[in-house]
């Protein structure tokens, strides 16, 4: 699914081209479909959902109101890519939770698995504080790594290989606003 943007998205854009690459209302199902599957998966027991920001944060508030049972959910900052398309290799940790995390259920939500060692750095870090399990949903997933994670246990869709923006994903800061996934790479 690829379609050019209405005036109005191209303004919210600037002036850089974008296709579409999942519309709204195609994640907006997915998310429901996601929220359903992660609630079944957990009948008993605490459950934390952790939000890997800043890329995270539309699909994070868009799935925790598809989840329908208690749950506490925190932040994670980590940076791995400065202002270029491409990862840098370095992964700091800005910030880090508070909460306790023994014994919990661990959901870590992310935008995107590219290379896949910003998560696999943060289970290395997040499995040493023994939570009682760790999971994690992706919201999109580039398909590269040679072996899946164990711990990937959902993902939103598999990524075309593009350098996708919008629904929360940005390059240098822009277009995280955008309600769609968008191509910035056919431009
Ligand atoms: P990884 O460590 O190589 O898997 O990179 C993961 C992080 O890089 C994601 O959390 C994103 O913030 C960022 N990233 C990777 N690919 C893209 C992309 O296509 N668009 C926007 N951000 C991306
Ligand atoms: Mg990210």
């Amino acid at each position: 699914m690829s379609s050019q943007l209405t005036p109005e998205m191209q303004r919210r854009c600037g002036g850089r081209p974008v296709q579409v690459v999942f519309d709204e209302a195609t994640i907006a199902k997915r998310v429901a479909e996601l929220g359903r599957e992660i609630t079944e998966a957990y009948p008993d027991g605490e459950l934390l959902v952790l939000g890997l920001l800043k890329g995270s944060f539309i699909f994070l508030s868009d799935l925790v109101r598809q989840i329908d049972r208690p749950l506490h959910l925190d932040f994670l900052v980590a940076s791995s890519y400065g202002t270029g398309m491409v990862s840098s290799g370095t992964v700091r940790l800005l910030y880090d939770p508070e909460t306790p995390l023994e014994g919990k259920h661990i959901v870590i939500v992310e935008d995107i698995i590219d290379s896949g060692r910003t998560m696999k750095h943060l289970l290395t870090l997040l499995k040493a504080r023994q939570p009682g399990s760790v999971a994690v949903c992706s919201l999109l997933d580039k398909q590269l790594l040679p072996t899946p994670i164990p711990e990937m246990r959902w993902v939103g869709f598999p990524a075309p290989p593009a350098f996708l923006v919008g629904y929360g994903l940005d390059h240098a800061e822009d277009y995280r606003h955008l309600p769609f996934i968008g191509d910035l790479t056919d431009g």
